[in-house]
C-alpha cells in the first residue's frame, strides 16, 4: 500500500510559525514521530510540501494509479481553492482532510472548508495525531490494518 501525505502553503514553516497555534514541531518532526509511531520506516508513505497552488493539483494528478490513499492538509488553500478541491474529486483516490489546529474555533473565514465534501472525512484540532488517525483510517479503508 501506498499513501500519499501533501501539505500546503506556509506548513515548512511549522516549529516557528505560529507556535501557540500550532506547535514547536517542525514538519520534518511530525513525520519522524509517525514513522515511530507505526513501527516503520519504509517508503509506503511519501511526504510532499508545496507553498503553490498548481504544484499540489500537479502532485494529486501524479498520484493517480500510484497511490492507495492521500491526506491533506492544504493549509489555507482549504477555505478558497476550488481547484484543488475539483483535483481530489478528479483523480479519484480516497482522500482525508486534516488539520492540526481546530479551523472550526478560530476565524471565521477557517470555518469553511471547500474540499471537505470531496474527502472521505476531516480531522481537525488534535495537531500531530490527526495524521496518524487518517492513516489508520485510510488502512482501514484500503484492507490494511485488519488483523
Ligand atoms: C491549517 C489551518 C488553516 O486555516 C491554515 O491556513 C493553515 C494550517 C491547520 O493545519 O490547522 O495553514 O490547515
Amino acid at each position: 500500500m501506498k499513501f500519499l501525505i501533501i501539505n500546503g502553503p506556509n506548513l515548512n514553516l511549522l516549529g516557528r510559525r505560529e507556535p501557540d497555534i500550532y506547535g514547536y514541531e517542525s514538519l520534518q518532526d511530525i513525520e519522524k514521530w509517525l514513522n515511530n509511531r507505526l513501527g516503520q520506516n519504509d517508503d509506503s508513505i511519501e511526504w510532499f510540501q508545496s507553498n503553490h497552488e498548481g504544484e499540489i493539483i500537479d502532485r494529486l494528478h501524479s498520484s493517480i494509479d500510484q497511490t492507495d490513499g492521500i491526506i491533506i492538509n492544504p493549509g489555507a488553500l482549504t477555505h478558497y481553492s476550488y481547484a484543488v478541491r475539483d483535483a481530489i474529486s478528479s483523480i479519484n483516490i480516497p482522500t482525508v482532510e486534516v488539520h492540526l489546529s481546530d479551523i472550526k474555533n478560530r476565524e471565521e473565514f477557517r470555518k469553511l472548508s471547500v474540499i471537505k465534501d470531496v474527502c472521505l472525512t476531516q480531522i481537525s484540532g488534535i495537531g500531530k495525531e490527526g495524521y496518524l488517525k487518517a492513516l489508520k483510517a485510510l488502512q482501514e479503508i484500503c484492507g490494511e490494518g485488519k488483523e
